[in-house]
């Protein structure tokens, strides 16, 4: 079968399908959740935290984000693969966005960008996707603007909502064929979602989007430690990984590995 492409999931929509997205930023993993029938992988800017181990998203570059674009195209045969422009990429208008996308879709071989921002970013998703990319937008909590939002914090409750609203209408004015709400109240994700003909993407924004995203290793459990409250963890990797080192560290120490059936 062929890859997923963004008209399908606007079709998606129209039938009314829910469906899930996750991160990946490597071969195998990618490849799992390919064949599992995840049908977009987004290669996060969020590889900052959950690959090179930063604190915030905003240290990663093009440069090193690229690579792990091109292990997820490579290592998957039908999921559509968005690659995340990194802080810094884009926010300096539309002409330094699209240059940053083209490297994207040219070295990377992605078949659509993300980026953050709202009405402040319309522009920027106007040319690429006059360019012929296909762009999905991300709004309510941006991690890269955290400095100005004061850490993670829930956008849109209140009078708020409205900006949210005029956020969403913006980027789907501006040609997105999806949006990500991030950390937006329930109820204000319910109304995006039904006033756009273009899908949402929730992330602790509420059972009523079009589909689902999360970072695979919170998912999975392989990051330990207090998750945000939106995450739920279908596995327990890093238990599994842990008791696997133990064992082969044990059975090394012992002298109990390698066996005769491993030895040339
Ligand atoms: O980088 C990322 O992981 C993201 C998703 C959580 C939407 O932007
Ligand atoms: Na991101």
């Amino acid at each position: 079968t062929r890859r997923v492409r963004a008209r399908d999931l606007l079709a998606a929509k129209e039938r009314g399908e829910r469906w899930p997205m996750l991160t990946a930023y490597d071969q195998y993993t990618a490849g799992i959740f390919d064949q599992a029938g995840i049908p977009v992988l987004l290669v996060g800017d969020s590889a900052a935290n959950n690959v090179f181990g930063h604190e915030t998203t905003l240290p990663i570059t093009v440069d090193e984000l690229l690579p792990l674009v091109r292990a997820v195209v490579r290592a998957t045969r039908h999921a559509l693969v968005v690659g995340d422009l990194p802080f810094g990429s884009y926010e300096e208008g539309p002409t330094q966005a699209l240059r940053t996308a083209v490297r994207f879709m040219k070295e990377g071989g992605c078949h659509a960008v993300k980026l953050e921002g709202g009405r402040r970013c319309a522009a920027q998703i106007r040319a690429i996707t006059d360019a012929g990319i296909p762009v999905m937008a991300h709004i309510g909590f941006t991690p890269q603007s955290e400095h100005t939002i004061g850490g993670y914090r829930v956008q849109g409750r209140g009078g708020a909502a409205e900006d949210v609203l005029a956020d969403a209408r913006a980027v789907a004015e501006a040609g997105a064929f999806a949006v990500v709400l991030e950390m937006v109240p329930g109820e204000v994700a319910k109304r995006v979602t039904g006033e756009l003909t273009i899908p949402t993407v929730g992330i602790g924004a509420g059972p009523d989007t079009d589909a689902q995203v999360l970072v695979w290793q919170d998912m999975s459990g392989l990051r330990t430690g207090k998750a945000p409250r939106f995450v739920k963890r279908y596995a327990d990797l890093a238990g599994v990984l842990t008791d696997a080192t133990r064992r082969f560290a044990d059975e090394v120490r012992a002298g109990e590995f390698p066996a005769a059936e491993h030895t040339f």
